[in-house]
């Protein structure tokens, strides 16, 4: 079996992740334990400590592998707990929505780390002036839901993001070939090479509509390195296809689910999260 080039930062996958492949488990239960952030492969094991922790010989903590894609699972209280809501086959459909807009909203603020151009100025507060830094409103991120399940995570975006554009992208699984086949696409014609693409869609399952879209997004000119995906359950199958082909890429995802049925779903998952959003 091929192994794909992915790190995993931080947090948990469900107890089934141990049998994944791309080494998704035991890299993450390492993380969780500590609650690191971000880590390339060399060093998934090792998270780093509080300040004071390690004598001065310790290796400084490794930054991420640009030429590896990275997945980041952020072990957050709050993400557990509305993950766990939105699990729930008995949570309404209204309750199931607001669950993923919550998880949206963490998942674009960790996604925003490190990631949103600022630039520095100064403002007069009420006692004297501080400098201070703003997010740059001449950089505003692409983003980019898969419809229809991909707009619950950005629900709260705009109050998130300070810039923003909103490009969707539908997608509809053809019966016969069973591959996806765009039915909206309302990208740009063209991105520019440094435009910061967010990617949303609840459920990486087969990978199938996540490599298309992101196909798509790059044959307008943006660069794996400039995108990132927010999902809620991602499986091993697609972080492995993602990762072959798009290094650079970083996943920000609330759990890893290794099984898929034979249907293509996501198991324990969250069922089909577009049906369960919109009552249908
Ligand atoms: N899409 C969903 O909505 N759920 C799955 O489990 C897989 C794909």
């Amino acid at each position: 079996m091929a192994i794909a080039r992915v790190s995993i930062a931080s947090s948990s996958t469900s107890s089934t992740a141990s049998r994944a492949p791309v080494s998704v488990a035991s890299r993450s239960r390492a993380f969780h334990a500590r609650g690191g952030v971000a880590q390339t492969r060399a060093r998934a094991a090792r998270a780093p400590r509080a300040s004071g922790e390690e004598g001065d010989d310790a290796p400084p903590p490794a930054r991420p592998n640009p030429n590896q894609m990275l997945v980041i699972v952020p072990p957050h209280p709050l993400l557990k707990h509305w993950l766990a809501v939105a699990r729930n086959v008995q949570t309404p459909g209204p309750i199931f929505r607001a669950a993923l807009a919550e998880i949206g909203r963490i998942l674009i603020y960790e996604a925003g780390r490190e990631w949103l151009p600022t630039f520095e100025a100064q403002v007069q507060g009420p006692l004297a002036i501080a400098d201070v830094e703003f997010v740059n409103p001449e950089k505003p991120v692409s983003v980019v839901p898969i419809l229809r399940a991909g707009l619950t995570l950005l629900e709260e975006s705009s109050s998130v993001l300070p810039a923003s554009v909103t490009y969707h992208l539908g997608y509809v699984r053809d019966e016969e070939t069973l591959q996806p086949k765009l039915y909206l696409n309302k990208l740009p014609e063209k991105f520019e090479e440094d435009a910061q693409v967010l990617i949303s869609d609840p459920m990486l399952a087969t990978g199938g509509t996540i490599l298309a879209a992101v196909e798509e997004i790059i044959s307008r000119g943006a660069s794996p390195k400039n995108i990132r995906i927010i999902c809620v359950v991602a499986c091993p199958v697609s972080l492995t296809e993602l990762s072959k082909r798009y290094p650079g890429l970083r996943v920000y995802a609330a759990m890893i689910d290794e099984h898929l049925n034979e249907n293509g779903y996501i198991v324990p998952g969250l069922g089909d999260a577009g049906d369960r959003a919109f009552g249908t």
